[in-house]
């Protein structure tokens, strides 16, 4: 059974995973419009993992006896600067997502909740990828810089998986 406390940091883990799943949701619409499709197709498919993360935490608060709540979620902003603010964007966001799991994990530790401690590993993993990811593709952006050949590679390089074709980490 899941104490109050992590119940509610869970819950609040819930929307995060939402909120994600809608800005990168925003991010493929703006970048399918600019006609970047390997972009939009990279960014929708890591809309559906952010659902899949939520999902997943909502599974396990229900598991463990607690009640997982559908969050509301607020707007996320329709234009983007350019393909780098993007990904800039994606960076900063990941880094707080691990800082909100670190924090999680801290509190497991202070509640003596050792079984949602390790739940929350996977999640640990998933943030070294996730920010591997968004750190490897600005990488390459920068590389790019103005190159509109580079641009039209790179964007293909995204419709298949991924620069370094590792894919996006699910
Ligand atoms: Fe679910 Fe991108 O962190």
């Amino acid at each position: 059974m899941v104490s109050k406390k992590v119940e509610n940091a869970l819950n609040a883990q819930v929307a995060k995973e939402a909120m994600s799943s809608q800005v990168y949701l925003a991010m493929a619409s703006w970048a399918e419009v600019q006609g970047l499709e390997g972009v939009a197709a990279f960014l929708y498919r890591h809309s559906d993992e952010e659902r899949a993360h939520m999902l997943k935490l909502m599974r396990y608060i229900n598991e463990r006896g607690g009640h997982s709540e559908v969050p509301a979620l607020a707007k996320p902003p329709k234009m983007m600067k350019g393909i780098a603010e993007v990904f800039t964007g994606i960076l900063k966001q990941e880094v707080e997502v691990s800082n909100e799991i670190n924090a999680i994990v801290d509190l497991c530790l202070k509640e003596k909740d050792y079984t949602t401690h390790n739940f929350m590993q996977w999640y640990v993993a998933e943030q070294i990828e996730e920010e591997r990811m968004a750190r490897h593709v600005l990488d390459k952006l920068k590389m790019i810089g103005d190159d509109k050949a580079g641009l039209y590679l790179f964007d293909r390089d995204l419709q298949s998986g991924g620069p370094g074709g590792g894919g996006t980490p699910s």
